[in-house]
């Protein structure tokens, strides 16, 4: 598969099966997320395996997520802001760009396994920092169910580059 191939692949997985995911492909697909670049290699994350039940629909308590829960695994990306890059001209923290590179590497490995995820920023921090005991110095940044797909590939709708890229002259 080429790499435009996988990126018009992947598509956010809404309804998962039970079936485990190996830990060998869970290993390279946390493997891709390791090897992501960040500002100065600072690499400010860790990433949370969540497979038990329980800590998985404690994680997402409302029904209306808990097709979520339903997946096998719930991979959650944290950072820790204090030891990412600040730029000198504006003192802008570069966690969550640093945390966004790395979990979408895992999301791609994900998709080049044949497993499904789904980008999850919509959760309550407070509830994350308490099933998973996260430390003060650590901020829950984005989730995802993982798992194989029982969920139909949907027509991407994009805006058009002539929309979205500035050619300067
Ligand atoms: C930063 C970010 C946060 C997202 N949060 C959620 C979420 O909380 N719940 C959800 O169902 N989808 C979430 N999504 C998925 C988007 O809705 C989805 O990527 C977008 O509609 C495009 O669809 P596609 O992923 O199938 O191409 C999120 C995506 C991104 C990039």
């Amino acid at each position: 598969m080429s790499f435009l191939e996988l990126v018009t692949n992947r598509y956010s997985v809404r309804k998962y099966d039970c079936r485990p995911v190996p830990a060998e492909v869970l290993a390279r697909i946390l493997e891709a997320a390791r090897l992501a670049p960040s500002a100065c290699n600072t690499q400010p994350w860790r990433f949370f395996v969540v497979t038990n039940a329980a800590a998985r629909a404690a994680l997402f308590p409302h029904e209306r997520q808990a097709w979520i829960s339903a997946a096998p695994v719930v991979l959650v990306a944290c950072s820790y802001p204090a030891h990412a890059w600040k730029r000198a001209y504006d003192g802008k923290n570069h966690a969550d760009v640093d945390l966004a590179i790395a979990m979408e590497h895992l999301v791609l490995a994900a998709t080049e396994a044949g497993l499904g995820t789904c980008w999850i920023c919509a959760f309550d921090p407070a509830v994350f920092r308490q099933v998973l005991t996260l430390p003060p110095d650590m901020e829950p940044v984005a989730a995802t169910p993982l798992g194989y797909s029982l969920d139909t590939p949907r027509p991407k709708h994009r805006k058009p580059l002539a929309e979205i890229v500035t050619y300067l002259p």
